[in-house]
């Protein structure tokens, strides 16, 4: 762990350095204008790969953004690491909520600001430098592979396929994955559910054209307000979510597995002051982190419809809009919570409009296994540079890929991730700690060497 300390301070400015070339990449997934910098990240990632030691590294194009994919295969016949990590980011509106520019990195605070700082190209970038390190210092102990993608961010919907179509490739032993957070600095802990997510858009129709609120108001029925009620109307009294069906999959967890959950530490104080809100508020019976862990939710995720401009507009809108997530617990299937949304929403429309329900993205949530030879050398990786031994935990956030990737190729992943809830991922003011994109960098050869340990045999 000394020498990996010592390379490391050597060479951090250098690092950094390499980090922020990426981060200069405005690589937004979700936006056309940018796919002339998806193939500019692909070819930076593809580049520092192959600097770090790679045999070789490769851009492979797929429907939608290309996938970076590389190895270095020391020995067949042990075992197989793939690293997987995603090089688009959410788009960085609004711009001018940023204390400095998105796509112009700068530390401050000992922190490196800018969008994809931690999400994802800080921790991807971690497995770079960690790869060159074990190469630099002939310590790389197993066969590692890379698969970095493009659509992360919009729903992985070319993933799938890709996995299928080069699974003779990707073939290996566990996925490991640096995409998540830990409960604090000094909590070190290990992801070990995801949640799933069924995201749709709505719309409803009323009459043909915005009238004027004088005229018509109290007459028609008015889109805005329809869309509103029966928003209202998806959670009732105790925060729960009307949809008829909606829990039928969730699964219990049971009241043991509550109470080791609940040793994790929680300060519900830090969290109130941290988001400037006086209470938390959710399914009535759970706790905060029972919630987002083990919990399914519903959240309207932008609203639009009549006028917003400035000053008064009176009209009765002709439409109304709403995007809404869901995100859904393991065993909950995202295509039959898509199906119940819409014909659920379908039946509580009033009469005087139509209404229409489509879906954007989604996928199913996830649980690693903790009796995996690989979360065993993590845990032990993460005690090494922590000094303690990391929480396992579940997390509230989705990616969607690891559920397919043991559907389609038949392997399990590790979340070992270092990014905290403070790094404010898809807002504004995005950011990752020195300290933790260095951990992470420290941690991950551990990792290498434990995990073949425990699983010699690949
Ligand atoms: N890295 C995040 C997911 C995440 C963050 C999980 C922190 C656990 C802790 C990922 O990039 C992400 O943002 N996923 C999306 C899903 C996607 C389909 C848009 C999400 O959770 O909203
Ligand atoms: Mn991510
Ligand atoms: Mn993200």
């Amino acid at each position: 762990m000394e020498k990996a300390k010592k390379y490391i301070e050597e060479n951090k400015d250098r690092f950094i350095e390499e980090l922020f070339g990426l981060i200069r990449i405005p690589s937004v997934s979700s936006k056309s204008e940018h796919k002339a910098d998806m193939h500019r990240a692909t070819e930076y990632i593809k580049k520092s790969l192959l600097e770090a030691g790679a045999d070789m590294a490769e851009v492979i194009p797929t429907e939608g953004h290309p996938v970076v994919y590389a190895e270095k295969i020391i020995n067949p016949s042990l075992p197989v690491v793939m690293v997987y990590g995603h090089y688009d980011v959410q788009p960085a509106e609004p711009l001018e909520l940023w204390k400095s520019p998105p796509f112009e990195p700068e530390i401050r605070e000992g922190k490196i600001w800018g969008r994809g700082a931690d999400d994802d190209k800080g921790q991807l970038f971690m497995h770079v430098k960690a790869l060159e390190y074990m190469v630099k210092t002939g310590t790389l102990p197993c066969n590692i592979k890379f698969m970095i993608e493009g659509e992360e961010e919009i729903g992985s919907p070319n993933l799938g396929k890709f996995c299928q179509a080069n699974a003779g490739k990707l073939k290996c032993d566990v996925i490991l994955v640096s995409d998540t957070s830990m409960i604090g600095q000094d909590v070190p802990s290990i992801t070990t559910g995801l949640r799933g997510l069924s995201y749709l858009e709505v719309e409803v129709t009323g009459p043909n054209r915005d009238l004027h609120s004088g005229l018509y108001g109290g007459a028609v029925a008015n889109p805005v307000n329809v869309l509103a009620k029966m928003i209202a109307s998806l959670t009732d009294e105790n925060n729960r979510i009307t949809i008829p069906g909606f829990y039928d999959d969730v699964l219990d967890v049971k009241p043991e597995e509550r109470q080791e959950m609940a040793k994790a530490p929680f300060d519900a104080e830090k969290y109130k002051n941290d988001l400037d809100v006086e209470e938390l508020t959710g399914e009535a019976g759970y706790t905060t982190m029972e919630r987002t862990g083990i919990r399914p939710s519903l959240d309207v995720n932008g609203i639009w419809g009549g006028y917003t401009g400035e000053g008064a507009k009176t009209i009765l809108p002709s439409t109304a809009h709403a995007k809404i997530s869901m995100r859904l617990v393991p065993n909950q299937k995202s295509k039959k919570i898509d199906d119940l949304f819409k014909k659920h929403f379908e039946s509580i429309a009033p009469p005087g409009v139509r209404v229409r329900a489509r879906v954007l993205h989604g996928g199913e949530g996830y649980v690693s296994p903790v009796d995996h030879p690989a979360y065993r050398a993590a845990s032990r990786a993460y005690e090494d540079t922590f000094g303690k031994k990391p929480i396992p935990f579940r997390s509230g956030g989705s990616i969607p890929i690891i559920s397919l990737f043991e559907k389609v190729l038949d392997v399990k992943s590790i979340l070992m991730g270092f990014g905290l809830e403070s790094d404010a991922i898809h807002s504004p003011n995005e950011n990752y700690p020195l300290w933790n994109f260095y951990k992470g960098i420290q941690t991950i050869p551990l990792f290498y060497g434990y995990y073949v340990q425990e699983n010699p045999a690949g």
